[in-house]
This record gives structure tokens, C-alpha cells and sequence, in this order.
């Protein structure tokens, strides 16, 4: 079997290699400042005796499944914290593939390309359901590609790449899909910390015995190198879940765990807010640039990446390398999310340099 490796690391290997100053918008890598506490508990836990350099529970120091459990109103045997939501994607699309209730997963097209290569690992068929030009999702269109082979439909809101927020109404009928067909509703929440519309809406507000939550802090606290993240599950789904975690990794990092912790416990809304207020401003900043150089693109209600397309310049992999060659910016190509964005590319507002970005575009497309 071959599998689908996403092409996120080969762009920023290529846009690093490069023998000119480029502006770097391939990742997700946050470049803003973690919160302090985060750095203070990385600290102290140098000093801590040696009993906690070894193993943590498997599923998660208890004290982090608590505290996320408390924020998110569930019971804390539901929540395994993991590897990155990474993981946690990986255990809620196993989970439902082993209840032997179909086969197919349900993606959208765009997708985040680590979803449709998931579901090859699986074993598992990718089948997509075309989002609106905003990324908007039609409920109605999911429906109709669910069916009994369903096993499991995989939603991202706030979206990446479209940046879409998905209204409540929304999330409540992916909810009922799922129910409807005997299937898993996969709720990626990602990015709920950097919602720009005031609208998102989690899958937990459903009660559901078929939707998985799963979700992490490498963007709400800027340290995707940290690897920290959780799933909530349906108590009756929880306990093979757990197995599997254990099985491929043993347990997460117990350090990382612990600064997380810490930072959760001791950080106020400001941090976040003074985050949303910089991706604003930075969205604000890149797309007036956009605009002035006749681009297309989306405006983002959440997450931070913006899609583009410039004519006659269809988002390949050999056009974003010579974008990084030849403007010195470095994006994503559009191909890479599916079919439906292969003429656009996908640049993370991840830099101070937006608005210089887009004026190098322009300047290259003029
Ligand atoms: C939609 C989505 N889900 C999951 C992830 C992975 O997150 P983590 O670093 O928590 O594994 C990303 C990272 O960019 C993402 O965009």
C-alpha cells in the first residue's frame, strides 16, 4: 500500500534550502510568544525529582484530562490526551472504523490533507463532499453522500485551509448525519481558540453517543513542537481508544503535559484575545494587499491561513517552488487540499511579513 504523505515538510525544507530571503507562510508553526506560565512550568519541572521523569499514565496526567474535562463540561473517563490532535484524529477515525459500521470516511473537499492519508492507513475509502467556494459546508450535500458504508465524517471548524466557521446549525446536522446512518461524527476543534466571528460552535454542545471531539493546544498555546492534544469520547467508545493510544505510544511526553497544565490553569482570556487581535490585524493587512494586486481569495473567519489565486497560476507544487525562488514567499500548494482548490495556493498569516508578502506577490504578478 502506498501512502499519501502530506507535503508540508518538503515545502518548508525547500522554502529553508532556498539561496534568497523568503518569507515563510507554509506552516502552522505559530510565531507568536507561548503564554509565560508555559515557559514557567518547563522551568520547574527541570528541578523535579526523578520519579517524574518516568512514565505518566497512559492516557494522560490525570490533573490535564481533569482540567480539560472541566473546560469542555464532559466526564474526565471520556477525555485521552495525546499526542497532538494529530493523534487524537488518528484515534477517532480508528474507533469508528473498528465498530464494523462501514468503511467509508466522509471528508470535504477542501480537506487538511492528513485526514484523506489517515483514512488510507485505515484502510478505510475517502469520500469527499465539495464545500462552498467560502469554504461554507452544506449540510444537505453530506447527507447525501452518507450512507450505511459511513463510518465515520470528518469536520474541521475553524477551517483549515478555507478559514470557514461552521454555524451551529451545521454542527447540529453533522451531528444528526451521523446519528442517522449509525456513523461517527469527528469533530477536528483545533482551532476554537482562534475564532475571528464570534460563531463557532463545538460538537459538544450536541449530546451525542456519535461524535468525537477531538482538538489540542499546539495553536492555542503556539507550541506545536510539544505534542499535546486530547479526544473526547462517547463513553462507550472510550476504553478501545485508550488501548490503541497505549499501544502505539506507551503514553505522551510527561514535561510537555505538565507545562500545559500549568499554563492552563494560570492563563487568563487576554492571552488568547491579544492572539485573535493579531491574526485580525494580519488578515486585514495581507488581504488589502491581495486586493490592491487582483488576487482571489477568501477572508478568514477563523484559523490563520488565507487561500489566493492569481490568474493563470494554478497552486501546483512546481509553481509554489517557483514562487519561493522567484518571490521569495513560500505558501502551500492549493492541489494539496483536493481537486477543488487546485488553482489556488494556501499562505499561513504565521509571519510579521504579511503585508510585505503580499506586496512581493503583486510585484511578481504584475
Ligand atoms: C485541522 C488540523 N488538525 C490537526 C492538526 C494537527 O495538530 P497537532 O499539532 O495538535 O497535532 C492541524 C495542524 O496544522 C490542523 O490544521
Amino acid at each position: 500500500m502506498e501512502y499519501e504523505t502530506p507535503l508540508f515538510f518538503r515545502v518548508m525544507a525547500y522554502a529553508a534550502d532556498a539561496d534568497r530571503d523568503v518569507i515563510d507562510m507554509v506552516s502552522g508553526n505559530p510565531d507568536w510568544e507561548p503564554p509565560a506560565t508555559l515557559r514557567e512550568g518547563l522551568r520547574e519541572y527541570a528541578d523535579f525529582d526523578a520519579d517524574r521523569f518516568q512514565y505518566p499514565p497512559s492516557e494522560g496526567l490525570v490533573e490535564l484530562r481533569e482540567e480539560i474535562a472541566a473546560r469542555r463540561g464532559v466526564d474526565v473517563e471520556q477525555v485521552v490526551v495525546t499526542n497532538g490532535t494529530g493523534e487524537a484524529n488518528y484515534l477517532a477515525m480508528a474507533r469508528a472504523m473498528e465498530r464494523d459500521a462501514g468503511s467509508e470516511i466522509v471528508l470535504t473537499d477542501p480537506v487538511y490533507p492528513y485526514y484523506p492519508g489517515k483514512t488510507t492507513i485505515l484502510g478505510g475509502e475517502q469520500r469527499f463532499v465539495a464545500a462552498a467556494s467560502d469554504g461554507r459546508l452544506d449540510p444537505a450535500d453530506v447527507r447525501e453522500a452518507a450512507s450505511e458504508e459511513t463510518a465515520a465524517i470528518v469536520a474541521n471548524s475553524p477551517n483549515n485551509p478555507t478559514g470557514a466557521v461552521y454555524p451551529a446549525e451545521t454542527v447540529r446536522e453533522l451531528v444528526a448525519i451521523a446519528e442517522e446512518n449509525d456513523a461517527i461524527l469527528v469533530s477536528d476543534e483545533v482551532y476554537d481558540h482562534y475564532d475571528l466571528s464570534g460563531r463557532f460552535a463545538s460538537a459538544l454542545a450536541v449530546d451525542s453517543a456519535h461524535r468525537i471531539v477531538t482538538s489540542g493546544f499546539s495553536k492555542s498555546l503556539a507550541i506545536t513542537g510539544f505534542r499535546v492534544g486530547y479526544a473526547i469520547f462517547p463513553p462507550d467508545l472510550v476504553a478501545n481508544a485508550k488501548s490503541r493510544h497505549m499501544l502505539v505510544n506507551v503514553a505522551g511526553s510527561r514535561p510537555a503535559q505538565y507545562a500545559v497544565l500549568r499554563a492552563l490553569r494560570e492563563t487568563g482570556p487576554d492571552y488568547y484575545e491579544a492572539n485573535r487581535e493579531l491574526l485580525r490585524d494580519r488578515v486585514d493587512a495581507f488581504t488589502n494587499a491581495l486586493d490592491a494586486a487582483g488576487a482571489d481569495y477568501t477572508r478568514p473567519e477563523g484559523a490563520f491561513y488565507v487561500m489566493a489565486r492569481f490568474e493563470g497560476y494554478p497552486g501546483t507544487l512546481e509553481n509554489v517552488e517557483r514562487l519561493i525562488d522567484e518571490a521569495g514567499v513560500a505558501g502551500m500548494p492549493g492541489e494539496a487540499f483536493g481537486a477543488s482548490r487546485e488553482e489556488w495556493l494556501r499562505f499561513a498569516l504565521v509571519t510579521p511579513r504579511v503585508e510585505e508578502a503580499a506586496d512581493r506577490l503583486a510585484a511578481y504578478f504584475e
